[in-house]
């Protein structure tokens, strides 16, 4: 398929509700979400998401609430927004009660409109403290405290979580329940348990019984999302409100757009050549807007996934792994635009890492 052709969507049309999505006070533009990525779902690529269109909610990467409050540099970064990044909310992890519930305050005080507890993280730093997926496995206590989060604050709270522990501890559908009874204004679920990391396929029939659990919340459905037709199939085999996807969205920022296209019965069609090159351009010149000249230095991470997304040649990936001024940047990007699909890939999952060996040892 050439870039600029349209692709046509061999489903059959989505029949879910084209109802708006609520999360709490809170309209939705679409029920397409982004799930959050540490380290890759920083405001620049946000914002450059959000120009290309499609996107519903966004959530910052996960921020230990303890650090926000105490004001460490890394986590207000974190936190930093724009008039265009909206609708956002805030992730927000800790093992100590009070110091999720100061951090909810401290966000709302701040004028952010909604906060996200992590209960899915797996890495052993987070659980060891009692947060992440550890708070699945004690609902008493997981309840309690979403309760005092919800009561400690009017902005609206909602929770992203995992479908258990370990697939003999199955506790969303359960958790989803209570959540709702205690104020939660929604739920992301990823359908995986957090013994399966990253491994394995995404459970729908997970996903399905978290959804079927609560009565009138929505559940955002997620995981393995990469293409429209993995989004409308997850929403229609599982019922759930939304979808929230992530590593779909990093290897084709397309892909909110796309769905929205397909929605509203337009042509569904690949980025042309120039878009993919401006987008690689916009997402380097928004992290400037907050970086300065770190973002030479920061950028570099990304040269890979570019390298390989947008076919850029080897020695050209290289050099933006290499840069160190933005003089050089705009050189790289001409010569990217001239010898763009000189070099033929297809990008792999793998490009975004995800952590390495038993779970255990996270
Ligand atoms: C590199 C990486 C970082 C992640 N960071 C977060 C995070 O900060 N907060 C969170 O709730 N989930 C995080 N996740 C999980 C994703 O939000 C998502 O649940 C998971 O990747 C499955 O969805 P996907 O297949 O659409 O990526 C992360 C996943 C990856 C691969």
């Amino acid at each position: 398929m050439t870039p600029e052709s349209s692709a046509s969507i061999p489903f059959e049309h989505c029949d879910a509700p084209a109802a708006t999505l609520t999360v709490g006070t809170r309209v939705l533009p679409t029920h397409y979400c982004l799930a959050p990525l540490a380290g890759y779902t920083h405001l620049a690529f946000r914002r450059a998401l959000r120009e290309v269109g499609g996107l519903g909610l966004a959530t910052t990467d996960l921020v230990h609430a303890t650090q926000l409050v105490g004001g460490h540099r890394h986590s207000l970064e974190l936190i930093e927004t724009h008039p265009e990044d909206r609708p956002l909310s805030v992730q927000i992890f800790s093992g100590r009660d009070e110091h999720l519930i100061s951090a909810a305050r401290w966000l709302q005080d701040r004028g952010y409109e909604g906060v996200d507890i992590n209960m899915g993280c797996p890495m052993a730093k987070v659980n060891g403290q009692g947060g992440g997926a550890r708070l699945l496995c004690d609902a008493d206590h997981a309840s309690r405290l979403v309760e005092q989060v919800v009561n400690a604050v009017s902005i609206p709270v909602t929770v992203k979580m995992r479908l258990g522990w370990d697939r003999d501890t199955i506790a969303s559908p359960m958790l989803a329940r209570r959540f709702e009874s205690v104020g939660v204004a929604a739920i992301t679920i990823h359908g995986r348990t957090r013994q399966q990391g990253f491994h394995g396929q995404v459970d729908l029939a997970g996903i399905q019984a978290t959804v079927e659990a609560v009565e009138r919340i929505p559940v955002i459905g997620n995981g393995d999302v990469r293409s429209v037709e993995d989004a409308l199939h997850m929403r229609r085999v599982t019922g759930c409100a939304a979808v929230a996807i992530g590593r779909g969205a990093m290897l084709d920022p397309w892909l909110f757009r796309k769905i929205e296209d397909y929605e509203a019965g337009r042509p569904v069609r690949e980025p042309t050549s120039d878009e993919q090159v401006d987008f690689l351009a916009r997402h380097f010149h928004l992290m400037t807007e907050q970086h300065g000249d770190r973002s030479c230095f920061l950028f570099r991470k990304f040269a890979a996934w570019y390298g390989a997304r947008l076919g850029v040649p080897e020695d050209l990936e290289q050099r933006l792994r290499l840069f160190t001024s933005h003089a050089e940047f705009d050189e790289i990007i001409a010569e990217i635009r001239q010898r763009h699909g000189e070099r033929r890939t297809s990008v792999a999952t793998a490009l975004v890492k995800v952590p390495n060996g038993p779970v255990e040892r996270w």
